[in-house]
């Protein structure tokens, strides 16, 4: 086993998808809350007006917001020294553009990280996991106005100064190159809090994936969170010189579905664009030459990149860079290939892999040679896994235990992967698994999408007691954490 000594061991979570209590103490409402669920077959639909007969998921999601404290005292007895989880930015700042932060949105995560704290778990947090202020978007179309680059500083910097002692390690964005993934203003909505008008101001109820975009917008935006996530990182070292900051990529690895150079092209350029061009920014500080070809070929004009900018992006390089990694998929220029099914993540399928109920296709392999890839690509930078893990329908048996054999299996592997990578000599400091709770799933919106260790009692209907019982693979991972991955 070649894990080091003081491997970080844990699991990560998103406040809009655990905490609940979405008006609570002072919390303005915030994308996700806007949200209803959908399924494998149906994208999630957006309502503007939130509508008291509908049924939001994220507005309860799992009630972690009153069970933090029971939450983390199970995550302590699997042995972690790690957990992810976000701030919802609405907590601290109700509507994005407040004069004073909101004290007890702050004191709720002091209490979050004093939890943390009393079982020896390092925090480890994301500053913007799809949460922004529903004010941002309907005044400012979010990051899209350069104004929002500064509430986002003065809150990410709030949190910095007050935390300073509790937190060491922090996420600026959380899966940023979204903006370049999914149909229609998905990416854009989640990702920068982008929206038309004349969806904002719909009264009927919009597929996701059919929400209106602009892609001028979201590079202007997308530019304007590499510029916010530099200027954190410079203001965040100014406040902890030990802090370590780092970017999130959501990396679905891509392979040409044939040896035909066609496909083979197209795979590189996919890549370039999905997977490289927000990393290649946020580590090497400066925008990649292909993406001006990009840009080029899409009409886009880049005016928006000017040298003040150029010069924040250069002095704001991340000192890790996480990502996450459910799947693979492959690329062809063959229309009538058979597609998957990966929400925000599709392509074309890969003959020799399975795949889980939502069309994720299970590939540990493409973990090892994605780590040496990112290695390759960043020899200077730390890589950390920080979401990795296997959403599936689980069956509570009368005794109430969960046998998910399936995720044992699918984490074995995967660990495994991440061990060879290591022999490999990539320099992987951390794992956190997605989901070690049962919490709302982002692309459905279901709770039926199960990825946790710790099983909810809450349903896609509403019901349930929100009681916290122990899956099979709770006392699984428990024996990885506590040894180090060495008993698998
Ligand atoms: C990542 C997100 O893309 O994938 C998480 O950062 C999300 O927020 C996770 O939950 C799994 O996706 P899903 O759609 O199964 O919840």
């Amino acid at each position: 086993m070649s894990f080091p000594k003081g491997f970080l061991w844990g699991g990560a979570v998103a406040a809009n998808q655990c905490e609940g209590a979405y008006l609570e103490d002072g919390k303005g409402l915030s994308v996700p809350d806007m949200l209803l669920g959908g399924d494998v077959n149906t994208p999630r639909t957006f309502l503007p007006k939130t509508d008291k007969t509908a049924f939001y998921p994220s507005h309860e999601a799992i009630d972690f917001y009153h069970h933090y404290a029971e939450d983390i005292a199970l995550f302590a007895e699997m042995g972690w020294n790690v957990f992810r989880l976000s701030i919802n930015w609405g907590r601290i700042f109700p509507n994005g553009d407040d004069e004073t932060p909101n004290e007890e949105g702050l004191a709720f995560y002091d209490k979050v990280f004093d939890e943390c704290k009393k079982h020896n778990i390092e925090p480890l947090v994301t500053l913007c996991h799809y949460e922004i202020p529903w004010n941002i978007v309907t005044k400012y179309n979010g990051f899209s106005d350069r104004r929002v680059i500064d509430m986002f500083v003065k809150y990410a910097t709030t949190c910095m100064k007050r935390y300073k002692d509790k937190v060491k390690y922090w996420l600026t964005f959380n899966e940023i190159n979204i903006a370049c993934m999914g149909e229609g203003g998905l990416g854009d909505l989640y990702g920068l809090g982008i929206m038309d008008p004349e969806d904002v101001n719909s009264d009927e109820r919009i597929p996701l994936n059919k929400l209106k975009s602009n892609p001028q917008k979201t590079f202007e935006a997308l530019h304007n969170q590499f510029v916010a996530s530099a200027l954190v990182v410079t203001e965040g070292h100014k406040i902890n010189p030990d802090f370590m900051i780092g970017n999130m990529i959501a990396h679905t690895t891509l392979y040409p579905l044939t040896p035909n150079p066609k496909d083979i092209l197209a795979a590189f350029n996919e890549d370039n664009f999905k997977n490289n061009f927000c990393g290649d920014v946020q580590v090497r500080g400066e925008y990649p030459t292909y993406m001006f070809r990009y840009f080029k070929d899409h009409g886009i004009d880049t005016s928006f990149i000017t040298e003040e900018d150029k010069k924040i992006i250069k002095e704001g390089v991340i000192d890790f860079y996480t990502f996450s990694y459910y799947m693979s998929n492959c690329v062809t220029v063959d229309e009538n290939a058979e597609k998957t099914n990966g929400n925000l993540a599709t392509g074309a399928k890969n003959p020799y892999l399975k795949a889980s109920d939502w069309g994720w296709q299970i590939d540990p392999d493409g973990l090892r040679y994605t780590l040496n890839i990112l290695h390759d690509r960043y020899p200077h930078t730390p890589l950390m896994v920080v979401e990795n893990g296997f959403g599936a329908f689980d069956k509570v048996e009368e005794d109430g235990s969960v046998h998910d054999t399936y995720r044992i299996d699918y984490f074995r592997d995967h660990i495994k992967a991440m061990d060879e990578a290591i022999e490999d000599g990539v320099p992987l400091i951390g794992y956190t698994t997605w989901g070690p709770i049962d919490l709302v799933s982002a692309g459905t919106g279901q709770y039926a999408k199960r990825y946790g260790f710790i099983y909810v009692d809450r349903h896609d209907d509403g019901t349930g007691d929100f009681s916290r019982s122990k899956k099979d693979s709770f006392y699984w991972y428990k024996k990885v954490c506590e040894s180090n991955g060495a008993d698998l």
